[in-house]
């Protein structure tokens, strides 16, 4: 059977790398998360002091930098999805705290920063097969994409699920501060200048406020069984 690209883009947290490594494991596609790419950017800038306490961004410093950012995937068959690695070293875990969260939108609207990502991105799919997840798959990194979805959810919704993911891990959190980061992101992610959050004319949209992670799988897999029929 063909191997297609399947491009899902929409809001933080709701749930979107959730559905794509479930489809790709069903399916045997590659995942590629790229949220994670733009996290592991942040890490390496917030580690390297390029992120400075006041939130300032050195960009020049940044920029000059990004030749030494290596980021790769390994597939961890324990988690049934790929790990993030950071010049070698995997970083799965650092890239998901909150102190990365809070800073990662305006590493993410630095157009070097995206041009880098995109490139590695498009190099990473050219032999389709394989379903990415982001803001701008489906309108920028893979406009040919055969499926693309857009998937919302309320942010109120949305804060609640990564509260209990990171109360999960024990990370002591605060509601109030994750609703505040996930509207703050938003808006950023919908209005920077360079490949904005938006749905794309040809996606299908996925509203899963309030929906299962069950439900949500059986109508991906339906919606990839059209597109490959
Ligand atoms: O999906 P996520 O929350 O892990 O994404 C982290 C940040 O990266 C988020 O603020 C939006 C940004 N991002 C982006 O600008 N483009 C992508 N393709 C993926 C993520």
């Amino acid at each position: 059977m063909k191997k297609i690209t399947i491009a899902i883009d929409g809001y933080s947290s709701c749930g979107k790398s959730t559905m794509a490594k479930d489809l790709a494991r069903e399916i045997g596609y590659v995942y590629v998360d790229s949220g994670a790419m733009y996290r592991t950017v942040t890490l390496y800038a917030l580690d390297n002091h390029i992120i400075q306490q006041d939130g300032h961004i050195d960009e020049e410093r940044l920029r000059q930098e990004m030749k030494n950012i290596e980021i790769s995937f390994q597939f961890n068959p324990e988690r049934g999805r790929p790990d993030t690695y950071l010049n070698g070293v995997r970083v799965e875990d650092r890239i998901r705290t909150l102190e990365v969260s809070n800073h990662v939108s305006p590493i993410a609207a630095l157009g070097f920063v995206r041009e880098e990502m995109v490139r590695q991105q498009q190099r990473m799919g050219q032999e389709g097969g394989i379903i990415m997840d982001g803001r701008d798959i489906g309108t920028t990194v893979f406009p040919q994409a055969e499926l693309k979805i857009f998937v919302t959810a309320s942010a109120e919704i949305r804060a609640q699920r990564r509260y209990d993911e990171l109360t999960a891990k024990g990370e002591a959190c605060d509601m109030q501060e994750i609703l505040h980061n996930v509207e703050e992101r938003d808006y950023i992610d919908t209005h920077r200048d360079i490949s904005p959050l938006r749905q794309a004319p040809d996606a299908l949209v996925l509203d899963n406020s309030h929906m299962t992670i069950e439900e949500q799988k059986q109508w991906l897999l339906r919606e990839y069984e059209r597109a490959t029929l």
